[in-house]
């Protein structure tokens, strides 16, 4: 049983969303140590006064990190594992999304999102997996996406990450079994949360020199209106729940189940059938 109780856990872009509920329920049900960490400073502090604030009893180490910077990820271990001596659960969550075609994107989309969501998850898997094996009860937790299974227009950058976190995670859990090492491993595919998710794939499109456009406002506002729905808190114990349950793959929400379904019933033509659902939101706007 991968327990939560006494157990020290590391939550990777902790300062909003998913990570930021990961870390506060972790600490609800007993963890013993909480290493959080976000690109943004601030908000990993306040999610540090959060967690102060609610008086849990867990020890926190909360710091800055870029996930996708290799260097930083290794001191980042060296640092949690001399602040706390051992490390059980890692949670690699920090993610972000960008809403652009093939054609329009430019490499740079690509190795943003890339060094994020893959390379940043690649780099926490490794850089804790001997400190989890050490530990004797380790459990690796990686959030893809419904969009690790079901691919999307204008999302080719995230989905060629989400799909890649889901194979290099099933690839780990096999190695755990294959040499019995003490490490339970769980791969996540979040349907619609209710987060800053796609408000921040605008920003970081700003950011990157993108012109933002009326339609791409539009795409988000159909997001955070109609597609993320589900409180990020909700999220956070569903995820929970599967790891203490040792689930090898949890689907967050109904939205993730049917698409699973739509998937597996139409490997090669569910991508029509989402275009005509697309529409049909657009509609009913
Ligand atoms: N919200 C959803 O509907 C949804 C659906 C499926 C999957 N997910 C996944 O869940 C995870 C959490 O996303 P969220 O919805 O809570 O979004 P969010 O934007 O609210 O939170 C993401 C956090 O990651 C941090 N972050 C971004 N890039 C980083 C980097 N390079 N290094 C360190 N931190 C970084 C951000 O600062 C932010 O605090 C992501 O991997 C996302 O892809 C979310």
């Amino acid at each position: 049983m991968s327990s939560v109780r006494g157990k020290v856990c590391v939550v990777t872009g902790a300062g909003s969303g998913i990570g930021r509920q990961l870390a506060l329920e972790l600490a609800r049900r007993g963890a013993a140590g909480l290493a959080i960490s976000d690109i943004d400073g601030e908000r990993v502090s306040e999610t540090a006064a959060l967690l102060a604030a609610r008086s849990s009893g867990a020890v926190v180490h909360a710091q800055r990190l870029y996930v996708a910077d290799r260097a930083a990820f290794l001191a980042y271990g060296d640092a949690v594992c001399g602040a706390f001596g051992v490390v059980h659960q890692v949670y690699n969550n920090a993610g972000i999304a960008s809403g652009r075609t093939v054609l329009e994107a430019g490499f740079d989309v690509y190795d943003r999102v890339i060094s994020t969501n893959l390379f940043g998850v690649i780099h926490g898997t490794k850089v804790f997996l001997p400190h989890l094996i050490a530990s004797g009860d380790g459990h690796v937790t990686n959030i893809s996406s419904l969009n690790g299974f079901m691919a999307q227009d204008e999302l080719s950058a995230y989905c060629s990450t989400k799909f890649g976190v889901r194979g290099f995670t099933e690839a780990l859990r096999i190695e755990m079994l294959r040499d019995r090492l003490p490490v339970r491993v769980t791969v996540v595919h979040p349907g619609g949360v209710r987060t800053d998710i796609a408000t921040a794939g605008l920003r970081h499109a700003e950011a990157l020199g993108y012109p933002v456009t009326e339609r791409d406002r539009r795409r988000v506002e159909l997001y955070n209106e109609r597609l993320l729905r589900m409180p990020a808190e909700r999220a956070a114990r569903i995820i929970l729940d599967g790891v203490e349950r040792d689930r090898a793959r949890v689907l967050v929400g109904n939205d993730a189940r049917i698409v699973d379904l739509l998937v597996r019933a139409l490997p090669s033509g569910y991508g029509r059938v989402a275009l005509l659902l697309n529409r049909l939101a657009k509609l009913a706007r």
